[in-house]
């Protein structure tokens, strides 16, 4: 059996999606693991999950930087660091630029909260309420230049109900959030082994 896949995953919040990824790749067989786990401010519960978990953990915030584009060169060394077969945005708030993408030499997937191409940017649930729809849902996706406009990788439906807030709406998504980033991981880190060598360390 090929060696795991090495994740770096990259969160902003409580990271409930990276302990999901966290528990399927405790799994016999599941096909990547998670190497490191970086974050964009301090005290995130995400960061205290990968401590728990005995994972190699970094937090680089833009306020640090004297502009985005230094912010960008640093994350992209944390990163480029630990080695990655594919990074995972997994509910992390901040847009990487186009030079961070070319230097990473890896896919990135970013998981969203509203079925892309509908309801982009920070507030999907929100925005999804607001129009009214009667399905929302997650998207997990290949991350390019725009913002949430890569190449979709998966979709799960989520039907709106009657009395939902943004809350119990997000809530219900992030369920099956979870089960998707899970299997979409999955699905690109298995097709990646049978075909890429693991990509050598610089
Ligand atoms: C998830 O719903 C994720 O899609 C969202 O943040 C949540 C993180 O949950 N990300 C975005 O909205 C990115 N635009 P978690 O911290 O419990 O894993």
């Amino acid at each position: 059996m090929p060696a795991p896949r090495r994740l770096v995953v990259l969160v902003s919040g409580t990271g409930t999606l990276l302990q999901a990824v966290l528990d399927a790749a405790a799994e016999p067989g599941y096909p990547a693991a998670v190497v490191a786990v970086g974050a964009d401010r301090a005290g995130t519960e995400g960061v205290e999950r990968a401590r728990r978990a005995g994972l190699p953990t970094f937090v680089e915030p833009l306020a640090e930087h004297p502009d985005r584009a230094s912010w960008n060169r640093a994350l992209l060394d944390r990163v480029r660091g630990f080695g990655p077969d594919v990074v995972v945005g997994a509910g992390f708030m901040k847009v990487v630029s186009p030079s961070f993408l070319d230097g990473l030499r890896c896919p990135m997937l970013n998981t969203h909260p509203s079925l892309l191409p509908s309801f982009p940017g920070a507030h999907a649930v929100r925005d999804a309420l607001a129009a009214g729809v009667a399905v929302s849902g997650a998207t997990v996706h290949r991350v390019d230049a725009g913002l949430d406009t890569g190449p979709v990788l998966g979709h799960a439906e989520v039907p709106v109900l009657p009395g939902d807030t943004e809350t119990t709406l997000h809530e219900r998504i992030k369920t099956e959030e979870r089960r998707l980033l899970v299997e979409v991981i999955r699905r690109i880190t298995r097709a990646d082994a049978r075909t890429a060598p693991r990509q050598p360390q610089t």
